[in-house]
């Protein structure tokens, strides 16, 4: 399958950007008809899917498996499939993995990281496959960073974060997801770029908005990020249901 290119995928973006993730068919099916611009097959699905600790857990396979799920379901919003931990060590196996993902039907890959990943990102979006990049919070490190951190509190780390903005938009990148990067500094990135940054947890100022479905939509109510509003009650709606069915055959 061939994808789309950068400057098509660019065209087909409306600021303020809508961004959400999915990760089977009938949720997909329901974004694409919400009218989302981005629907990213994120690696996220090792916590809020498969119920892991954080997205380390994840393979290219379950990655590949879930973005064709999604890719049934979708008609015109734009497909980002994650590039799991350990997939992308350097360019050429960066290369195979993103191509693995596009013939499972993403239109686009992302990846973690800014500097240290560029020459990865010039060698995906060199051969002509839409690349997203991810900066500030970066959830494949959690461990090593002992945590889900802020990231851009010192002007040091701010600078950096936006050098690498720039860096990654003069190597391709078609859009910018920001996590968990202090506000100001989302700011300052997303007047540095002429790519559309997409922010979760860093403000109400990027270009677009990128979040998990099932904190937007109250689907694990264990645990939602400080940052989320959650618009609904899935969790509820299932256990009324479940509740129902348990008392219709005569078993609750
Ligand atoms: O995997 C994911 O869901 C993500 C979002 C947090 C942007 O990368």
């Amino acid at each position: 399958m061939s994808s789309p290119s950068p400057d098509n995928l660019q065209a087909r973006l409306r600021r303020p950007v809508s961004a959400i993730t999915a990760y089977d068919y009938p949720t997909a099916r329901l974004c694409d008809e919400a009218g989302i611009q981005i629907i990213l097959v994120g690696d996220s699905l090792g916590m809020v899917v498969a119920g892991g600790e954080d997205t380390t857990g994840v393979t290219l396979e379950q990655m590949a498996y879930h973005t064709e799920m999604v890719r049934r379901g979708v008609k015109r919003s734009i497909v980002v499939s994650d590039l799991p931990i350990n997939t992308y060590r350097d360019p050429e196996e960066a290369l195979q993995s993103s191509r693995r993902l596009v013939a499972a039907g993403a239109d686009a890959v992302k990846l973690e990281g800014g500097f240290g990943q560029l020459e990865k990102v010039r060698v995906i979006t060199g051969a002509g496959i839409p690349f997203c990049a991810h900066l500030g919070m970066l959830p494949q490190r959690v461990r090593e960073e002992g945590g889900y951190k802020k990231k851009g509190k010192t002007d040091l780390e701010a600078r950096n974060l936006v050098e690498a903005a720039v860096a990654l938009e003069e190597a391709g990148a078609f859009a910018i997801v920001l996590e968990s990067v202090v506000a100001s500094v989302a700011v300052e990135i997303t007047g540095a770029v002429t790519i559309p940054t997409l922010g979760i947890g860093s403000g109400n100022d990027c270009s677009g908005q990128i979040r998990v479905l099932h904190d937007v939509t109250g689907a694990f109510p264990w645990f939602v990020p400080p940052f989320a509003t959650v618009h609904g009650d899935v969790a509820g709606v299932t256990r009324r249901a479940l509740a129902a069915y348990l008392w219709e055959i005569g078993a609750e």
